[in-house]
């Protein structure tokens, strides 16, 4: 395209005239006005809507904090938990810039685990916003990551020995576990060699691959417009000027919305930071205030909160679980056969697949299929999309008893999380598992069951209350 700078007045404010410079040589009028002056909102947004620009305000913060921290932090396995008291005691506001990192690090996933939460209940995932969540379960995987690496860093006792345990568990992959946790160590303990490898990991990898994921998060979701509360698609509906009737400009309307909870988010932010920054060993664990000591293994190992559900899945799998387990997959291998119409090619494909499955579950540890579980609970979601065959989006249409059914979900995965938080016990190993299957149903089950009862008209406009 040819160059073309718009002719102003001479008398143009400079201000115009700037930018009508930038302009013509950048998109900046344009990026602004698709993307929030004319990205148009659905109207009837309710407060979980918030979530997504919360979580891109918690990636600022961590990015600012982080980027403070480095210039105290000492990457070093003989000077790492010296530096973090250093930056706590000596560094000029070190103490807050610290607090608000580790503070963040929690806040990030009490917000995005909301995000995700608001997701599910309006099937945000649904068709035409697959790929925005694909990027977003990247996004959490890389979240997931960022935190376990920077959990290493202050190289307390137990960001010491999280590590152990969780390096170790590739150990129980067959064949290569053993050399593949040697690789990720760079050690044959957790060491100095480690500590660098995750730093680096921590400062810049994963950084970098997390914003590219969030922009492209951004574009997927600007790209087909956001779903709402009704899972009402607006832009079926528009008007003369082409755009959707149920729509508002995103600013100002939702950027001065968002700037307000912004201000109620940072007020419990800070109180957390000021007045409770460990909240109770849960933000930041007592026992990562002793140096490391590779010498001495704590008693009660258990990583932070947000791992914690996913963690119990982990544990749950011992070994006079397998039998549980085996049979599980044979009942959905039987599932799929019986209860599909899947092509008979298909079916022969699952019988085989569950066969070798059943068979290499009698012949590898249980802590192998401990890894396994752990790792599908979390790519499971990845198939979101696809395993939700309900013919409306948003609970509010659905069956009255599917509410029941996210219900018992969201119950055992806070169980879950709880359990795992915990030492194990007999009954707590119980529970678990039962967690356990039910997490896993709820998913693998999803194309039956979302598909199951009488589901309620979905109105041909957004419902919208002016206030
Ligand atoms: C750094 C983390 C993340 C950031 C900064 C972020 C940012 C955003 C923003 C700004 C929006 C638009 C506002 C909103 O609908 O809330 C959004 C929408 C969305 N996000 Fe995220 N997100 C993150 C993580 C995730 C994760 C982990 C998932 C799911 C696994 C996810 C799934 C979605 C979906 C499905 C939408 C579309 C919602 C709709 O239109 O109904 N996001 N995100």
């Amino acid at each position: 395209m040819a160059f073309h700078e718009k002719q102003l007045p001479a008398d143009a404010p400079i201000a115009d005239k700037a930018l009508n410079w930038v302009d013509a040589r950048f998109p900046l009028s344009a990026t602004w006005k698709a993307h929030l002056s004319e990205y148009y909102a659905p109207k009837n947004f309710n407060f979980l809507y918030v979530f997504g620009s919360l979580a891109l305000l918690v990636l600022v913060i961590q990015i600012v904090t982080g980027i403070f921290l480095v210039m105290h932090y000492k990457p070093d396995a003989a000077l790492a938990f010296a530096s973090v008291e250093y930056i706590m005691r000596d560094v000029p506001w070190g103490w807050l810039v610290r607090y608000m990192h580790s503070t963040g690090a929690s806040a990030f996933f009490v917000v995005v685990y909301i995000h995700m939460l608001r997701g599910l209940l309006y099937g945000s995932y649904r068709k035409p916003r697959e790929l925005v969540w694909l990027f977003g379960v990247g996004i959490f995987l890389c979240l997931m990551a960022e935190a376990f690496f920077g959990y290493l860093l202050p190289w307390g006792q137990m960001s010491y020995w999280g590590a152990q345990v969780i390096v170790n568990l590739f150990g129980a992959i067959p064949f290569i576990g053993p050399d593949l946790s040697l690789w990720i160590r760079g050690d044959y303990v957790v060491s100095d060699a480690t500590l660098n490898r995750f730093f680096a990991f921590h400062v810049i990898a994963i950084p970098l691959v997390l914003i590219g994921l969030v922009v492209a998060h951004i574009v997927a979701l600007h790209e087909v417009g956001s779903s709402n509360p009704d899972g009402v698609e607006i832009k079926e509906k528009l008007d003369a000027k082409g755009i959707p009737l149920d729509g508002i400009p995103f600013h100002p309307y939702y950027s001065v919305h968002d700037i307000f909870i912004v201000t109620i988010f940072l007020f419990v932010f800070t109180a957390v930071v000021f007045f409770a920054p460990e909240m109770g060993g849960y933000f930041l664990e007592y026992n990562n205030f002793v140096p490391a000591d590779p010498l001495k293994t704590p008693p009660h190992i258990a990583p932070v909160w947000y791992f914690t559900p996913f963690y119990s899945i982990l544990r749950a799998v011992t070994s006079d679980f397998m039998v549980w387990l085996a049979a599980g997959v044979a009942a959905y291998v039987a599932l799929i056969i019986l209860k599909t119409r899947l092509a008979s090619k298909f079916k022969v494909a699952a019988a085989v697949i569950g066969l070798l499955v059943i068979v290499t579950m009698f012949v590898t540890d249980a802590k192998f299929w401990g890894v396994v579980l752990m790792g599908v609970s979390v790519m499971i979601m990845f198939g979101l999309p696809w395993l939700d065959v309900s013919p409306v989006k948003s609970i509010r249409y659905r069956p009255d008893w599917h509410k029941y059914v996210y219900i018992v979900f969201g119950i055992m995965f806070v169980v879950l999380g709880y359990l795992g938080v915990q030492a194990p016990t007999p009954i707590g190993t119980a529970v678990s598992q039962i967690g356990t299957f039910i997490y896993f149903g709820f998913f693998l089950l999803m194309p039956w069951w979302s598909a199951m009862g009488t589901f309620k008209p979905v109105p041909d406009r957004v419902v919208f209350h002016p206030h």
